[in-house]
């Protein structure tokens, strides 16, 4: 744990923070759930007691959503941070089915979890966490962990191949937020949101072509960007 360690999800306030703001400066949190169900759906089909991996899961937010549509799923959920665990434990009570494991991505890398070949491998906003080259690590990871015609999605935000679309995307998010805020009348001010994420040593985010041609390079199908707004993406591919 000891690079997990160094960095900010660590911290319970820094994480619980999160939690507490995520449907404010995510502007588009809510779509890009409705875009994975629609997914999982369309290519998983539900009912057939899909084993899925959720890799960085918070508070357990993906695989709740995917087990209102399918409550037929068996999860692995990994989180580096105890306390998002226990936010994720709580979360699931209900389902059966359901493991969690504390582990950084990093350990999952080096260490033999044992874990079996899952039909989906889910990440929400926390890959961007890993430089490139642990990020092709885990994408090799992700590959020899699917079954065959298994699928990775991976919703994150991605570095934009020039500094003038950057600062343009991250405009557009601030007014976004700006919006959000105005409508739900907030009284803080979310919108500093992008100076923290742009300084935060804990971001390494690469461009996504980068990390398309890295699914492509391991022998992912069907690999493509699913959905873009700005920084944050969709994308993935097939076994
Ligand atoms: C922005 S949160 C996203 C949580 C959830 N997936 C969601 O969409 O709400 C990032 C998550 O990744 C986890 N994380 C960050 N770096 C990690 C690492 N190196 N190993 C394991 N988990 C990590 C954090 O603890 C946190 O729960």
């Amino acid at each position: 744990m000891a690079e997990f360690d160094k960095t900010q999800w660590s911290e319970k306030d820094f994480a619980y923070g999160y939690l507490e703001a995520a449907d404010i400066y995510i502007v588009e949190r809510r779509r890009f759930l409705e875009i994975l169900k629609s997914f999982y759906t369309h290519f998983l089909g539900v009912k057939k007691q899909n084993r899925v991996l959720d890799l960085g899961c918070g508070d357990g937010i993906l695989v709740h959503e995917l087990l209102k549509i399918d409550d037929s799923i068996s999860a692995t959920l990994i989180d580096g941070s105890e306390d998002m665990l226990n936010k994720a434990k709580e979360r699931l009570a209900g389902f059966k089915n359901i493991q969690f494991i504390r582990a950084s991505f990093q350990e999952l890398l080096h260490t033999d979890l044992h874990l079996s070949d899952f039909d989906l491998v889910v990440s929400s906003l926390a890959i961007h966490h890993l430089t490139l080259d642990e990020k092709k690590s885990l994408f090799s990871y992700i590959y020899s962990h699917l079954n065959p015609c298994g699928y990775f999605v991976n919703i994150d935000v991605i570095l934009p191949p020039t500094e003038r679309l950057e600062n343009w995307y991250l405009q557009l998010w601030k007014e976004q937020i700006i919006e959000t805020q105005t409508a739900l009348k907030l009284e803080d001010n979310y919108g500093d949101i992008i100076g923290k994420y742009k300084e935060s040593r804990d971001n390494k985010p690469d461009t996504l072509s980068d990390q398309l041609n890295a699914l492509k390079d391991l022998g992912f199908r069907d690999v493509d960007c699913f959905y873009k707004y700005g920084i944050f993406t969709i994308f993935g591919g097939k076994k």
